[in-house]
């Protein structure tokens, strides 16, 4: 099948084809990741801005990495380096840059909903990178490609996603691509911290952890966002970290095969022991590799078929 989007706006409206679709194309192009040449001709000519209005290091990068190993040129803006520090809008900024022609735009902004208001002001692409509390699509495709290449399924498979869900962009993504291939998703954190509406979304929720870390294939470990905490939803890190942190003694009762997951950048000794994100089942860094692969693939889906001008460098072929 082809993909026909657009823009890659959230995992919610995908269907389990088109995922399938984009995981197995980033699982065709990692090869590329591994030569000493890692670059391909494919999107040359093309052009990718990313805008980034919040901070970011992994996925920023990898959607360079990606778009350069593809050939496509790239340009950066961030909230700090933009005119948006002198009061230019998020559309006027993106009028602008729309005017010099881009082929995709990525983009990350803490308003939820700003990437689906620029995708319907521009011919470009839009892939969402992150918004506010909303969805961060490619973070659900790299988890689900880390997954699949280390149990060899996602159906039937028990996925725990630990800690701040309520502020989690990649919970959601994760939850709304996770279900549809078949995974059970559970839920474990403070009550503040999960909304009641996650349930709506086909997960579970589970109290404590002694309870739901026997049963886990995954184990998710996400971020507490203390830039996200506007109320005071819990007491004090200590304590979450004494009840929530996944250290050696809270695995003690996991599967032998268990893996381990956090998307990143993590609070060592808060949501997880450094002994755990360093250790045997963890496979964080398998998530940041695969990273690039995936955005790869959306990059060459979103890209690729775009271009109805001619290549003005190849002699017309005779009539
Ligand atoms: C996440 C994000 O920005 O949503 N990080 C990432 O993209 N790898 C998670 C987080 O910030 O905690």
């Amino acid at each position: 099948m082809s993909f026909k989007r657009k823009d890659l706006l959230g995992i919610r409206d995908l269907q389990v084809a088109e995922i399938e679709h984009i995981l197995d194309l980033s699982r065709s192009l990692k090869e590329i990741n591994a030569r000493s040449i890692k670059k391909v001709p494919t999107l040359r000519g093309k052009t990718v801005v990313h805008l980034f209005y919040e901070p970011s290091t992994r996925t920023r990068t990898s959607f360079d990495i990606a778009a350069k190993r593809l050939s496509a040129d790239t340009y950066s803006i961030t909230g700090s380096t933009s005119s948006m520090v002198k009061g230019e809008t998020l559309l006027d900024t993106m009028k602008n840059l729309e005017a010099m022609k881009p082929d995709v735009f990525v983009v990350r902004h803490s308003a939820s909903g700003a990437p689906h208001l620029l995708a319907q002001h521009t011919e470009a692409s839009v892939i969402n990178a992150g918004d506010g509390m909303h969805e961060h699509p490619s973070q659900a495709l790299l988890d689900m490609l880390t997954i699949h290449d280390h149990k060899g399924r996602l159906d039937g498979l028990n996925v725990v996603i630990v800690g701040d869900i309520y502020h989690s962009r990649v919970a959601r993504s994760d939850i709304y691509g996770l279900t549809k291939m078949g995974s059970q998703v559970t839920l474990c954190g403070p009550p503040t911290l999960i909304p009641p509406d996650f349930e709506l979304m086909g997960a579970r929720v589970c109290n404590h952890l002694k309870d739901c870390i026997p049963e886990a294939d995954v184990i998710m470990v996400l971020r507490l966002q203390k830039e996200r905490q506007q109320q005071m939803l819990l007491p004090s890190l200590r304590e979450y970290s004494i009840i929530y942190g996944i250290s050696p003694a809270k695995l003690k009762n996991a599967k032998d095969d268990v893996i381990i997951m956090h998307p990143g950048p993590m609070n060592r000794g808060v949501e997880i022991s450094p002994e755990v994100a360093d250790g045997p089942h963890s496979v964080i860094l398998d998530q940041v590799t695969n990273g690039v692969a995936v955005r790869m693939a959306v990059l060459y889906l979103l890209a690729q078929d775009r271009s109805s001008l001619p290549d003005i460098s190849r002699p017309s072929s005779p009539e």
